[in-house]
């Protein structure tokens, strides 16, 4: 039992039946009371068992009620007035009285209308619950269960009675949601009453065309799945038609600009404009589906009710097989801003469909680039050349992602438009100062929130300059930035790495024939030049082949071979201290594919020693330390990493990150400003934090396979961003490993 008291539900329909059958089942509250103007529909209601009395007129049980009960009306918006009309004659003023209407704008103003002023106690809410179904015989006390109810409290509420109508909603399982009334109203005309519009509308169409006679006999799933809202209560839907007029009617005017484009480019057989249409809409179709299976959790919606997603590791095994790690994050990155900045199409293979490029291919959607797939890994971009992108309408999300927002901060300096990038709450902490900072220098004025943290304000439509910018920090984010800024820049654009960080940038700048000057540890870029299509064939990404190599290096009896491994030199530093460290490593059927190196890696057991690790490697294995660590706890001896303070501002601070985690599993280790002492040792049974972080998560899992008990591994949703099939990959080459959603 609840605190609730009684429960008055005026109107016995789907929605207000539900209710009081969802509240009887909970036993959530003392009394359930149903108003029904048949005698019928409460007799029904009786007979079925969901409400405890019934009565025609809210009169006849008005006395009855004081503070603490609440009264639900649950009628058609429209009529919705008269009774909070007969409510306000007879109910006192410390019952608590709430709404079910679609609309909330109008019954927000009826309400101050009738009672002069907005009442304290009454609580405006909209389940967001139904079915094709309706009256008190469809009732179902579990309709509410993990549904959306929005409560759209107004300033004069009564923080209590807030509180009490989210517990009614509460008790029947549903998610209680706040927005704002007006709020409301836009979004629902948009993602409710507009579609409803555009269904009835067809299906009345379709049948009243004389052509059209024998339609609905033909008629195959494509017309029933997206018509099948029109079998809703049409005057229930007529009402909330016209109780929110204002925000459906820009629904609709928005939406036929739109279908009379379409017509056009129909007319005009643009199929490229067609396929920008078509492809947008698909996935952001895909994506909403994931989102409601809750597998992606890079949506700006879904980030705030991320599924936990934990794996449990049983320790011991083999590492076995030849397996294809997914495309390369960074190439993947860069091939979708340099296909789309180019002139012609490109065609893309080996594409990484995880988290963090999608969402630069987002991105560029976003501005209006047409992008076909990813399907399997092949994209195609139809370039819209260095000055075609247009202004997105909104802010460019770009969740998890480093990579892109850095990048991205580059060539959006060079746009005549603003724009806004956000990303997901780790992004949000994460440095943006050291873009904005050299940007600024050659001309842009960039916003960030304190700190240079994101989101980032991009002012375009300044006149860019050359600069000559030596880097404080070996970073190739902050090296392809400027690169990427220098193609809009004035004159010459020079960059002087302290270290050598990935090229990859320089080289694909070429290969869309644009030239790109190294001399020694400068690179340059002058404006003025184009980009031309290509075609682009992405290598295995090195740093998700990493897991499995360092998996094998650590496991006795194992022998994998990892195949089209990109081998560029400036991300070989794990190949180079593996080696170091004494592992069994050798690269096999080396080649060049599209300007980049690539091998097949074979790693087979061979006992591992510490080393001290050369900080000149640390650059070139910059997201490789956590899973390099796992390969130090299971050395003989101490592993010790210098120079490498990067790695506290990567996706979460991942030299804590480790040590925690390390620590856990009974491993000696001592974290540094700069880096890491990891003393080998038998890893025991535990559970670690991923923090968020993709690499962390995959690094803790692979150590299990050393692990004296199971390795419980908490938060892994984001291994997605870098590896979406590593779950999969890890089982095929002889992990177990279990995955539960909490
Ligand atoms: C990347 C550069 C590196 C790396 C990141 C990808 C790139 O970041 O850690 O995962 O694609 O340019 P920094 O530039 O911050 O070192």
């Amino acid at each position: 039992m609840t605190g609730l008291n009684k429960v008055v539900i005026v109107g016995l329909g789907l929605i207000g039946g539900s209710l009081a059958a969802g509240l009887q089942k909970a036993g959530a509250c003392q009394k359930i009371i149903g108003v029904a103007r048949r005698e019928e529909t409460c007799q029904q209601a009786l007979k079925m068992g969901v409400v405890d009395q019934a009565v025609t007129h809210i009169s006849e049980v008005a006395s009855e009620l004081g503070k603490g009960d609440i009264v639900f009306i649950s009628v058609p918006t429209l009529t919705v007035r008269a009774i909070v009309e007969q409510l306000k004659a007879c109910i006192p003023s410390d019952v608590i009285i709430t709404d079910g209407a679609s609309v909330k704008g109008s019954v927000r103003d009826d309400v101050r209308e009738i009672y002069g002023h907005f009442p304290a106690n009454f609580v405006l809410g909209h389940p967001i619950a139904g079915s094709e179904q309706s009256g008190v015989e469809a009732s179902n006390p579990d309709l509410y269960v993990k549904h959306r109810v929005i409560v759209t409290p107004m300033p004069q509420n009564n923080a209590e009675a807030v509180t009490a109508v989210r517990a009614m909603w509460q008790a029947v399982g549903a998610e209680v949601l706040e927005m704002e009334v007006d709020d409301h109203d836009v979004v629902l005309a948009s993602t409710s009453h507009l579609p409803h519009v555009i269904a009835y509308s067809l299906v009345d169409t379709l049948a009243h065309d004389s052509h059209n006679e024998n339609i609905f006999r033909y008629a195959a799933g494509g017309f029933r799945d997206f018509t099948r809202i029109a079998s809703s209560d049409a005057i229930m839907w007529r009402d909330i038609m016209l109780a929110n007029k204002r925000s459906v009617l820009d629904a609709i005017d928005l939406f036929s600009s739109n279908l009379s484009r379409l017509r056009a480019l129909i007319d005009k057989e643009d199929a490229t404009e067609i396929t920008g249409v078509f492809t947008r809409a698909k996935f952001a179709r895909d994506r909403f589906t994931k989102m409601l299976e809750h597998k992606a959790y890079s949506s700006p919606m879904q980030n705030t009710e991320e599924k936990l997603v934990v794996y449990t590791v049983a320790p011991g095994g083999q590492i076995k097989g030849r397996i294809r790690v997914p495309g390369d994050k960074s190439i993947s990155h860069r091939s979708i801003m340099l296909g789309s900045l180019a002139e012609g199409t490109t065609h893309i293979e080996g594409f990484l469909e995880g988290e963090d490029a999608l969402a630069t291919l987002q991105a560029f959607r976003d501005m209006g680039v047409v992008i076909e797939g990813p399907e399997q890994g092949t994209v195609t971009v139809h370039g819209v050349g260095l000055k075609g992108l247009q202004k997105p309408s909104g802010a460019l999300y770009v969740g998890n992602s480093g990579t892109s927002m850095r990048l991205l901060s580059g060539i959006l300096a060079g746009q005549s438009f603003q724009s806004e990038l956000t990303g997901d709450v780790s992004l949000s902490k994460r440095p943006m100062n050291r873009v904005a900072n050299p940007l600024r220098d050659m001309g842009v004025t960039i916003d960030t929130e304190e700190n240079g943290r994101p989101p980032m304000v991009i002012n375009g439509g300044s006149a860019l300059k050359g600069i000559n910018y030596e880097m404080p920090m070996a970073s190739a984010q902050v090296k392809s930035c400027l690169l990427l800024a220098g193609l809009y820049a004035e004159g010459e654009t020079t960059v002087t790495e302290p270290a050598p960080t990935r090229d990859h940038t320089e080289r694909m700048l070429r290969g869309f024939g644009y030239n790109v000057q190294r001399e020694g540890n400068v690179v340059s870029v002058k404006s003025g030049g184009k980009l031309t299509g290509t075609d682009i064939d992405i290598p295995a990404d090195i740093s998700s082949a990493t897991f499995f190599m360092v998996a094998a290096a650590i496991c006795p009896g194992s022998d994998i071979t990892l195949t089209h491994v990109g081998i560029n030199p400036t991300r070989i530093g794990v190949v180079n201290i593996l080696r170091l460290m004494g592992a069994n490593l050798s690269l096999e059927n080396e080649r060049e594919v599209g300007g980049e190196p690539v091998a097949d890696i074979r790693v087979q057991y061979a006992p591992l020693k510490g080393i001290q690790i050369p900080e000149d490697q640390v650059p070139l294995a910059i997201d490789e330390f956590p899973a390099l660590l796992i390969a130090a706890a299971c050395a003989e001896g101490k592993t010790v990493l210098t120079g490498a303070e990067e790695l506290r501002v990567k996706e979460t601070d991942r030299i804590q990150a480790m040590a925690d985690g390390l620590t856990a599993l009974g491993i000696e280790c001592e974290s540094t400003p700069d880096g890491i002492i990891v003393v080998g040792g038998q890893l025991t049974g535990g559970t670690v934090e991923s923090c968020h972080d993709h690499r962390i998560a995959m690094s803790f899992t692979i150590a299990a396979l050393r692990a004296s008990g199971a390795i419980q591994v908490n938060n892994c949703a984001n291994v997605t961003t870098s590896f979406p099939n590593f779950v999969d990959l890890a089982r095929e080459v002889g992990i177990s490993l279990e995955v539960n959603c909490a």
